[in-house]
């Protein structure tokens, strides 16, 4: 990696300032999935191991710059001292001198998280005296908040200007290789399954993928959007009408770069997502004007599982349905099986990314095939689309 690593730092007795993401979700007031918790472990151990005295900060939610107990950290302080089987502090905020106070008091391999950074509007707006309070806290800077490092704010990237070393972390690390690995140096065939519900979230990802993967799989609601656009009849399905162009322009981009833009070729249809005992499975060609589209079908399942078996370098982004409802749900579980299928089987290097695809691939008890799931929501389609991360750019050069 180009960036500076935190193996490469010196940590023992050091001060570490480690930007985690613990935007995790609630339930109440506890943590409701602690997948990003459990990701940071590593950087967390590792820097424990090295006798560095660590100061961990996240954001949660969006509080809008104001203090709101509902936005608080103290659930995932919690947590992550269940996880780690020792009690860990909870700062009252993330600057000021009471902070400053239980900072300085840390002995080496101990750990402090801050409060939620966001409760200061200097956070979002990046704020270079902020930025500059937060690096006070420590010698060295650590970002292994991947999910927010499409974020230019002042833990992610304000504060790099204000430290002597800035590295990447362990998980940010797997991340990237991972993820730029796909994009720089794929195993071919590299085959590409996006889905959800708006082809206007992932344009800008799609339009690079296609210049990069040998084939593009197209599910969810976002393939009405290109269907109707082909001329085909759609029913009610969820189009995005001002999108036909630019689904055209994807598809000529497809055929000028010569990369396979597949399209669902049947599809399970009801009168609405409520409708579970009308579904039914038709031809894409023969959708009934009163009808729906609400997951891929059987042909476009086989189709896509056959592609995805020879493939090499799997990223999939989207569910292929209305996964939140059975049995909606079938067409992303068989695209789950078959995504983990290619990795244990084949000889697939698999990416997983995006709330649902990571929901799917755990129910069907597969998720430990899978190469890699990333952390990332926004950050991991930025990184997708080829845009450079902020937090990732910021960190020091080796
Ligand atoms: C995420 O969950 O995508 C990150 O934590 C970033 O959160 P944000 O979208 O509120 O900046």
């Amino acid at each position: 990696m180009a960036k500076l690593s935190i193996r490469d730092l010196d940590l023992k007795g050091k001060r570490v300032f480690v930007r985690v993401d613990f935007n995790v979700p609630l339930e109440g007031n506890k943590v409701a999935d602690d997948t990003r918790i459990r990701a940071a472990l590593p950087t967390i151990q590792y820097a424990m191991d090295k006798g560095a005295r660590i100061v961990l900060a996240s954001h949660l939610g969006r509080p809008k710059g104001r203090r709101d107990k509902r936005y608080s950290l103290r659930p995932a302080a919690e947590r992550l001292g269940e996880i780690l089987g020792f009690g860990v502090g909870l700062a009252p905020d993330c600057v000021g001198e009471v902070t400053e106070n239980l900072v300085e008091s840390l002995a080496e391999g101990e750990l402090l998280l801050l409060e939620n950074l966001r409760f200061h509007p200097e956070e979002e707006g990046n704020d270079p005296e902020f930025s500059k309070r937060l690096a006070a806290l420590c010698d060295y800077y650590v970002n292994d908040a991947f999910g927010t490092a499409h974020r230019a704010h002042a833990s992610t990237e304000g504060i790099t200007h204000f430290v002597v070393q800035a590295a990447a972390g362990l998980l940010m690390e797997r991340e990237l290789r991972y993820l730029l690995g796909a994009l720089t140096d794929p195993k071919r065939p590299f085959v590409v399954v996006m889905g959800g519900a708006k082809v206007s979230d992932k344009i800008t990802v799609i339009d690079n993928l296609l210049g990069i993967a040998d084939t593009v799989l197209v599910g969810g609601a976002m393939a009405y959007t290109f269907l109707r656009a082909r001329g085909l009849e759609t029913g009610r399905s969820l189009v995005e009408a001002d999108k036909m162009d630019l689904a055209r322009r994807l598809e000529d981009r497809a055929r000028e770069r010569g990369a396979q833009l597949c399209l669902p070729v049947d599809h399970v249809v009801a009168s609405g997502p409520e409708d579970a005992a009308g579904a039914h499975t038709v031809d894409v060609d023969k959708t009934p004007a009163d009808q729906m589209g609400l997951d891929i079908g059987e042909k476009t399942r086989a189709e896509y599982s056959g592609i995805l078996a020879n493939a090499r370098t799997i990223i999939w982004n989207g569910p292929m349905g209305m996964f939140e409802r059975s049995p909606f749900d079938a067409g992303t579980l068989a695209i789950a099986k078959a995504v983990a299928t290619a990795s244990s089987e084949g000889a697939a290097v698999s990416i997983i990314g995006g709330g649902d695809s990571v929901a799917a691939i755990h129910r069907t008890g597969l998720a430990g095939s899978i190469t890699h799931i990333s952390t990332g929501g926004g950050a991991t389609l930025e990184l997708l689309s080829g845009d450079t991360l902020p937090g990732v750019a910021a960190l020091t050069d080796r």
